[in-house]
């Protein structure tokens, strides 16, 4: 039995629940108030969730979800984290999040940010350019025609490879763009972003995208 550490419970994070949950997965999932303000989403999610501190989350996954607000990143325990596989949605809005100058000068990628404060993990994009309810609305079977495609990318071919697995158990593609130093082809505002794409129409957008906007 895989268990997933979500922390985040959020749109993104109570959805992955729900699908990971859906399809066999274990969740121990957290937020910044505490696992006493997540008794709706457990009770709803049944007995394969629970709820806990983002670092027993962190501890009790076999791999991670990390889903908050990218201001809060620094936040993320990482001792804990060391050694797994950590997916991150991340996306930068600085409406919310403040501006970044290395993510406006297009030095730097949301997920490396995230990388660079988990050295000891393995960061793989992921989930960062659907919308939340599509994560459980839009997927279908391998081999479906025209499938939605979703981009990951990282530093370390194994969390890619758990990634596109996570990815076809949910009912998507994958397009892999690399490095986390491409992932900006995936960020918000890119061609890729939001709209939905099979994978060819994916690798296209992701070709095209600009480095700065
Ligand atoms: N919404 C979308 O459709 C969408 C799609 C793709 C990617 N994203 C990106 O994914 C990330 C999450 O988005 P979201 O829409 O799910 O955000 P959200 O609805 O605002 O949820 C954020 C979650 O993070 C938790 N959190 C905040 N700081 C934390 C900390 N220090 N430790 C543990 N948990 C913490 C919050 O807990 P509390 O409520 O207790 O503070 C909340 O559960 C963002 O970067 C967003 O841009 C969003």
């Amino acid at each position: 039995m895989t268990t997933i550490g979500i922390i985040g419970a959020g749109h993104i994070g109570s959805q992955v629940a729900r699908k990971a949950v859906e399809i066999g997965y274990d969740v121990v999932i957290s937020n910044s108030r505490g696992p006493e303000t997540l008794g709706d989403l457990v009770a709803e999610l049944g007995p394969k969730a629970r709820a806990a501190t983002a670092a027993e989350a962190a501890a009790a996954g076999d791999f991670a979800v990390v889903t908050v607000p990218l201001k809060n990143i620094g936040d993320i325990p990482a001792e804990p984290l060391a050694g797994k596989i950590v997916v991150d949605t991340n996306n930068y809005y600085w409406e919310r999040d403040g501006r970044i100058a290395a993510l406006d000068n297009g030095e730097a990628t949301t997920s490396g940010m995230l990388q660079d404060l988990l050295p000891q993990s393995k960061v793989a994009k992921g989930f960062n350019h659907i919308m939340y309810t599509q994560i459980t609305t839009d997927g279908t079977p391998a081999g479906t025609d025209n499938r939605r495609a979703l981009a990951t990318a990282s530093d370390y071919p194994e969390a890619a490879e758990l990634v596109t697995r996570l990815y076809d158990e949910f009912g998507f593609d994958t397009v892999n763009i690399g490095p986390l130093s491409e992932s900006w082809r995936v960020e918000r505002d890119r061609p890729a972003y939001g709209s939905r794409q099979n994978a060819e129409e994916l690798r296209e957008n992701l070709a095209k995208a600009p480095r700065t906007l």
